[in-house]
């Protein structure tokens, strides 16, 4: 397809005097990229470099700090003092150089700030009282002289931002959250003073930093607003509200709105929305508070395909697409799209777990689909110095990203799979509820892989035999994680049931009450799917050793998946270590005593995998490299079954 597939998305667009080659904008993402110190890293601008090569006409960079005391993540931007005006100036230089644009989000993090935990000082908000998830402590109202500060530390960020070269500036306000955003809600502004009250006072903060800036930056440096729509939380702003409040901002100086909905932290998945969350969500919302203003409105929220941009675009919902995520996945996204390359670009399933999840957990911002996210500087794929014949057995994620990446690299790859299509257990994590999306992956990683070259064999399971036709130089072991069966009395019943195979519809969904062992994510999602409204499982309760369920999942996926377990009556029991099985349930151990739980018909065990590697011994024997990555090293997600893969392939 041609760029004429997607005429409006590639349509030149403005904003304010600013000119933009297209209509997809890159939403701003913490990545803790930065230097400790606030400055431009080269890792950050090898990473926006990229998105800019790749082809979207404007990047909102992530936040970027105001003030130095009141940091928004460890490792955040900031433009709080002259000194960072430099580096910055080598990120919008590189941006341009491949005729992006860029703008910084301009930020104080405001009872969001993690002051109390870097630096001591306690947080301010409107309101004293805004509890803060991440220091566990209760921010200070902020003072009349510190709002006159505060102005000020805006306007001059935003002169900064000017001389660094940027194209604008986006302003955060949304999601009732850090300052800004938090003044404009009334679920954080109770002030009685001419800053609180009725939504034109909660405003007022807003107009007085938009004024700073103005008198600061001048009339044609563009300022993006980035607002909640809706809040969509009870006591919170509705969209009714924004649509009165948009013109006066307007009129204020925003030169475009940037539409997301939701709230920090009482509904933060409609922020950052998991998978089977609906895509596009917040266009309805663009589309209402386009009616209500002049200038530009962008949107952005789970629009991960630039097919569904289009969509957005030619039903004039919005006036320009924001894409977060899926710029993560595929940083060549534009470029594809423009070329009509649709199958080639990695899909954003919504996750979480790279770009949220490992922050969260200690990591580095990666990405499922795209393990060179913060590694674009690094020149991972070197053409091979001497072409090989590479075996990879198994063709779930971790063999198809080995085999594929291999085979980038100039090596003559073969791909064998047992099975009769790719996938491996990730095919079965596609039927839980919502999550079909996840088969875009095995799509994508298997049409990558044939595109590359790779020789794809299914219906064969790699024995000596192969090993020896194929005469391979090195090998890549691939072949997954096969179920736990816990060595425990009364295991392997004939009531007892494995969770692969009710998921896979390799045994009828069990009837009656239903006991899983095991409360991970499977085992959670097993039981959301017996419970679901039309199968005949009248009770299912989860039994998991650990204290909560489902751990290790994004945040924002988990809350919603309790939710429905909540909604569809299924019992959860945690703290409780199996220690038998009996013909009508199990015995557990719980709070320093044992408990009976008796009654069920059917017992699904969701106990986790264990390693399963028929070959690497058989191979090892021959002489032949081999590495084992992925469930058949040591069972875990795919986000670390894929970043396996993509090494192996890498350095084979
Ligand atoms: C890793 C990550 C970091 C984010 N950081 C910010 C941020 O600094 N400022 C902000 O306004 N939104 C932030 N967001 C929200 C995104 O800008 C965007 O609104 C959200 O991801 C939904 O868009 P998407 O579905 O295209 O990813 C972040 C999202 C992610 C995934």
């Amino acid at each position: 397809m041609s760029r004429a597939g997607l005429p409006h998305l590639f349509s030149p667009a403005r904003i304010g005097a600013l000119e933009l080659a297209n209509r997809l904008v890159m939403a701003p993402m913490a990545t803790d990229f930065a230097d400790g110190d606030g400055s431009v890293s080269a890792k950050l601008v090898d990473y926006l470099r990229a998105r800019a090569q790749g082809g979207v006409g404007l990047i909102i960079a992530e936040v970027s700090g105001v003030d130095a005391r009141h940091p928004y993540t460890p490792r955040g931007l900031g433009l709080w003092s002259d000194e960072l005006v430099h580096a910055y100036r080598r990120l919008t230089d590189a941006v341009h150089a491949h005729g992006a644009r860029i703008m910084p989000q301009i930020a104080h993090p405001g009872p969001d700030s993690l002051a109390p935990l870097l630096t001591g000082l306690e947080a301010v908000g409107p309101s004293a009282g805004v509890p803060n998830s991440l220091t566990r402590t209760l921010c200070r109202e902020i003072t009349l002289e510190e709002i006159e500060e505060a102005k000020g530390l805006f306007a001059e960020a935003a002169r900064r931002a000017r001389e660094a070269g940027c194209d604008g500036i986006e302003l955060h306000a949304a999601h009732a959250y850090l300052l800004v955003g938090s003044f404009l809600s009334a679920l954080r502004n109770r002030r009685t003073d001419r800053y609180g009250g009725c939504a034109e006072d909660r405003l007022l903060f807003a107009l007085e930093v938009l004024a700073a800036i103005r008198a600061r930056v001048g009339g044609d440096f563009p300022i993006v607003l980035r607002i909640s729509a809706d809040e969509l939380v009870h006591g919170g702003r509705d969209l009714r509200e924004t649509l009165y409040l948009a013109p006066r901002l307007e009129a204020a100086g925003v030169d475009a709105f940037h539409v997301s909905c939701g709230s920090y932290p009482a509904l933060s998945w409609r922020v950052i929305p998991p998978t089977g969350t609906p895509l596009g969500l917040n266009t309805a919302f663009a589309a209402a508070l386009k009616r209500a203003v002049q200038v530009p409105v962008l949107v952005v929220g789970r629009i991960n395909d630039p097919r569904l941009a289009e969509d957005v675009l030619a039903r004039g919902e919005a006036d320009l697409v924001v894409m977060g995520r899926a710029l993560l996945a595929d940083p060549q996204l534009a470029n594809k799209a423009r070329e009509g390359r649709f199958e080639e670009i990695a899909p954003c399933i919504g996750c979480g777990l790279g770009c949220v999840a490992a922050r969260e957990q200690g990591g580095d911002m990666t990405c499922l689909v795209n393990p060179e996210v913060g590694r674009e500087g690094e020149g991972l794929l070197e053409p091979a110095s001497r072409p090989k014949k590479v075996l990879v057995a198994g063709a779930g994620p971790a063999g198809l990203m080995a085999a594929w990446t291999a085979a980038r690299r100039g090596h003559e790859v073969s791909l064998f799979e047992r099975e009769d299509r790719p996938g491996g257990l990730y095919n079965l994590a596609a039927v839980a509820e919502g999550k079909q999306e996840l088969t875009r992956v095995v799509q994508y990683l298997s049409g990558q892989a044939a595109r590359a070259g790779v020789r794809l064999v299914t219906g064969r399971e790699v024995d000596a035999a192969v090993l020896e036709e194929e005469a391979p130089e090195a090998i890549i072991v691939a072949t997954g994680g096969e179920p736990c069966v816990p060595e425990l009395p009364g295991a392997g019943g004939s009531n007892q049931l494995c969770a692969a195979d009710v998921l896979g519809g390799r045994v009828p969904r069990p009837a009656g009450r239903v006991l899983v062992a095991g409360g991970g994510t499977v085992g959670c999602e097993v039981a959301e799917l017996l419970a679901a409204h039309g199968y005949q499982s009248a009770e299912v309760l989860v039994v998991e050793k650990r204290e909560a369920v489902a751990a290790g999942m994004f945040h924002e996926a988990r809350v919603l998946l309790l939710e429905r377990l909540a909604a569809r009556g299924v019992r959860l029991l945690t703290g409780a270590r199996l220690r038998e099985f009996t013909p009508d349930g199990a015995v557990v151990e719980r709070e320093g005593g044992t408990e009976r739980l008796r009654g069920f018909d059917w017992i699904v065990l969701a106990l986790g995998a264990r390693p399963r590697d028929p070959l690497g011994a058989e191979a090892r024997k021959l002489g032949i490299a081999v590495r084992v990555v992925g469930d058949a090293r040591e069972p875990r997600r795919a986000l670390e079954a894929i970043a396996e893969g993509f090494e192996a392939g890498r350095v084979v």
